[in-house]
């Protein structure tokens, strides 16, 4: 039985498998510029976050209808479950489904169709997180944020995401305080390419609860007293950090030196189709490549409940805690 853990950097766009990508392709007469899925697995080597950003808004293409989305989240919490997975916070994408003409009721309604029955199927509650691309403009985000507004009742958060480096979270101060308005949690990536203070400036201006990443606070030891002190938490995502270069090896990934500073970490997949593992595939990885102690995976399993946005199920939240902390590794 694998440890009990909560999901809470994951987006859903990139858990489409190449299988999936061709089985929609086909059903939905889309041409994709790849001849199988072997041919297509050989462009997923990546050099930086925009060379896989690239590869993930033209997998896209595939999604189009309300059963595509339903489709595609039922295969992520099946994988999930089965990696120990027993909570999930889903991010979403929703400008780049718009600018395909994909409106946002096909996004939110076909996620919802596996999400709201997904404690039954698949024994993984669930929370959606609607992301802003931060390399779109505010005005963008500010009339996503607007299309959304009949379905915030299905919406607990919302985020920031894509190329970071030249987009700081500044440039999204007014879409955040309306997101706030609402009664929508915020977060937000930054520090995964971006300089440190991209993490400052989301905490101060966009009054984020949870940084996304958040790797390059440790260029900054101020901050990372900040982020203990505060202890606002971290969703690490360590294979990705790989994948996409952040880290040379795992082996030299900075994840034992901030649990060893104090720091709420998490670990989580962010896009396991293109990264080569599902959250329990991250926990197996870090186990072996930092020889983490049987301790130090039970803490990161407790931070992922302590960090999920269960304001609302504290019951729930305490039941999850409570399989951590019976866990017996084998
Ligand atoms: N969109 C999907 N995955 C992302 C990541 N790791 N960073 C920024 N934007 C993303
Ligand atoms: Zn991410």
């Amino acid at each position: 039985m694998p440890l009990p853990k909560a999901e809470l950097h994951l987006h859903i766009e990139g858990t489409l498998e190449p299988e999936l990508a061709f089985e929609l392709a086909a059903r939905n007469g889309v041409e994709l510029p790849y001849a199988d899925t072997e041919d297509l697995s050989r462009a997923y080597r990546f050099e930086d976050l925009q060379s896989f950003l690239n590869l993930y808004y033209e997998l896209m293409a595939v999604l189009r209808t309300e059963r595509d989305f339903e489709d595609l989240a039922d295969a992520y919490l099946a994988r999930a479950a089965a990696q120990g997975v027993r909570h999930a916070e889903i991010f979403f994408d929703p400008q780049a489904h718009l600018a395909r003409g994909v409106a946002m009721g096909t996004v939110v309604d076909g996620l919802w169709r596996a999400l709201g029955r997904s404690e039954e199927t698949h024994g993984v509650s669930t929370r959606l997180i609607m992301c802003f691309l931060r390399d779109e403009s505010a005005e963008s985000a500010l009339e996503t944020l607007r299309l959304a507004r009949p379905y915030l009742d299905r919406i607990t958060g919302v985020g920031l995401d894509s190329a970071e480096v030249g987009h700081p979270p500044v440039k999204f101060r007014e879409v955040y305080e309306a997101a706030a308005a609402l009664g929508l949690r915020r977060v937000a990536h930054a520090g995964e390419e971006g300089p440190p203070e991209y993490i400052t400036e989301a905490l101060d201006v966009l009054g984020v609860e949870r940084v996304d990443h958040g790797l390059r606070c440790m260029e900054d030891p101020a901050l990372v007293e900040r982020l203990v002190r505060e202890r606002v938490p971290l969703t690490l995502c360590p294979l990705s950090n790989v994948r996409l270069r952040a880290v040379d090896v795992l082996s030299a990934h900075p994840l034992p030196a901030m649990l060893d500073a104090g720091l709420l970490c998490t670990v989580n997949s962010d896009d396991p189709a293109y990264f080569g593992g599902y959250a329990g595939d991250n926990f197996d990885a870090v186990r072996s490549a930092l020889g983490l102690s049987e301790e130090r995976l039970r803490e990161l399993a407790r931070n992922s409940f302590v960090a999920s946005f269960l304001e609302d199920d504290e019951e729930r939240r305490a039941r999850y805690l409570a399989e951590v902390e019976a866990y017996e590794f084998g």
